[in-house]
């Protein structure tokens, strides 16, 4: 019954419209007239107390010269220096400005919504007994073999721009939908794609093992063995992905299985990243840690031991509130703790079509904060600053600091705390990747 569902749900019913950048490129901008200027600036990453301070400067404004920030400081400052007179001018109206939001963790390339699925959830069926049936994971694996990579793509290029309406500047995007080597390979080729075509940035990841495919069901360790044989050099070598993930978890993959995928993927230079600890505590964590992992994501279902193990290592606890939200379950992953062990995380949407269909950062604030009790500085500081560090990019990207890319996002608020206050409303009115104004409301 699930299957037929699922089944009658196809790529077509699903396109979006892409709406189109809205303001011209330009050499120099003057962002001036910020009432809060967000910077997140100092080091990386943030860890305990340190992570509420996000360095905000009153009465801000910034210059902005070849794609990269060439001044920031107070009005008063900024406007005397002379570049300041040669810029074009964007008044920002007593607005917040805060550094482009990363997303850190993403499946952005899917074939349909499994809005059927949700129905069901509602009606009282598990995420896992929905999956056990044939829905799930395994019911987008069945649409995306079939799906054309011009049709992912544009889709995906659709979300990309509802990312940007919202203020999120560089996105990792997970393969993991096709579990075969074909298919696998047309997802990474369309998220490659998509870097060049589009002006978000976006980070590969391979993530072949999410679930064992309907061919290996019975036979999860071959699968693992082929990847980790065939597929990751041909990945690596073709430079389609930068990270490899595993879902480590009851129903996909175990701990030993993941350690010998990502052993093998870190042999061959990729960055480690681990889907761990989300339905029910597998050691997944900790083997992030012992391998140095990137990040590991979810961690909803954590010891206090895992915590204080974590909270030693440079691994980034990117954590999902959207997930547990759109689940309707009670356990968040506790954020607090985490803080205050003195661990790096992060946040990020997990935009996928099963566990968490909002692609909008702004949201995720609001439910770290109101869920998980985060301060707003302190979710400020995790998807900006610690984001960009869980993905190798934290001296470019991440805050608003000169040198940096001018990645940043104007907010109609005129206190950065109302951005999770006022939640389900898109508060961002402008949005600016490496000095190009992306898209704007009302502004320039
Ligand atoms: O991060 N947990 C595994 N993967 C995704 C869900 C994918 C899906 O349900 O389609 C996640 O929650
Ligand atoms: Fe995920």
């Amino acid at each position: 019954m699930v299957g037929q569902n699922i089944a009658r749900t196809t790529w077509k019913r699903y396109t979006l419209r892409c709406m189109k950048p809205s303001s011209p490129k330009h050499d120099s901008w003057l962002i001036t007239n910020c009432a809060e200027l967000v910077t997140v600036a100092g080091s990386a990453p943030r860890r305990g107390r340190n992570l509420r301070e996000i360095g905000i400067i009153e009465d801000g404004a910034l210059l902005v010269h070849n794609g990269k920030i060439a001044a920031i400081g107070t009005r008063r400052h900024i406007e005397k220096l002379p570049a300041a007179r040669r810029a074009r001018k964007l008044d920002a109206g007593g607005r917040v400005v805060l550094p482009g939001f990363v997303d850190s963790h993403t499946h952005l390339v899917f074939p349909a919504s499994r809005a059927v699925e949700y129905e069901m959830r509602i009606g009282g069926a598990s995420y896992e007994e929905i999956g056990r049936a044939g829905g799930g994971i395994v019911s987008s694996v069945r649409l995306l073999r079939k799906a054309p990579a011009a049709a992912l793509e544009s889709q995906a290029r659709g979300w990309l721009d509802i990312m940007a309406a919202h203020g999120t500047t560089t996105v990792e995007a997970k393969s993991g939908y096709a579990l075969n080597l074909a298919g696998e390979l047309k997802i990474l080729e369309v998220q490659k794609s998509l870097g060049r075509k589009q002006p978000l940035e976006i980070v590969s990841t391979f993530l072949g093992a999410h679930v064992p495919p309907p061919e290996y069901c019975d036979d999860p360790a071959t699968y693992i063995e082929k990847i980790a044989r065939t597929w990751l050099p041909r990945i690596v070598r073709a430079g389609l992905a930068e990270y490899c993930d595993v879902f480590c978890d009851r129903g996909a993959f175990t701990v030993d299985q993941a350690r010998m995928l990502l052993t093998a993927a870190k042999k061959l230079g990729m960055g480690l990243r681990l889907h761990a600890e989300q339905l029910t505590n597998t050691g997944g964590g900790r083997l992030a840690v012992e391998l140095g992992a990137a990040s590991a994501d979810h961690l909803d279902q954590v010891t206090n031991q895992d915590i204080r193990i974590l909270a030693a290592s440079d691994t980034v606890c990117t954590l999902l509130p959207g997930c547990s939200f759109h689940l309707g379950l009670r356990d968040y992953a506790p954020a607090r703790k985490f803080v205050e062990a003195g661990a790096v995380i992060a946040l990020a949407t997990d935009f996928n079509p099963g566990t968490c269909p909002t692609p909008n950062m702004q949201m995720i604030l609001s439910l770290a904060c109101t869920q998980m009790r985060m301060t707003p500085a302190e979710a400020i500081a995790a998807s900006t600053m610690n984001a960009a560090y869980s993905l190798g990019r934290h001296e470019r990207i991440g805050s608003l600091e000169t040198g940096k890319d001018a990645d940043l996002a104007i907010f109609d608020v005129a206190d950065h705390r109302e951005i999770p206050y006022h939640f389900g409303v898109n508060h961002c009115c402008l949005v600016m990747k490496r000095g190009i104004v992306l898209q704007s409301r009302g502004i320039v």
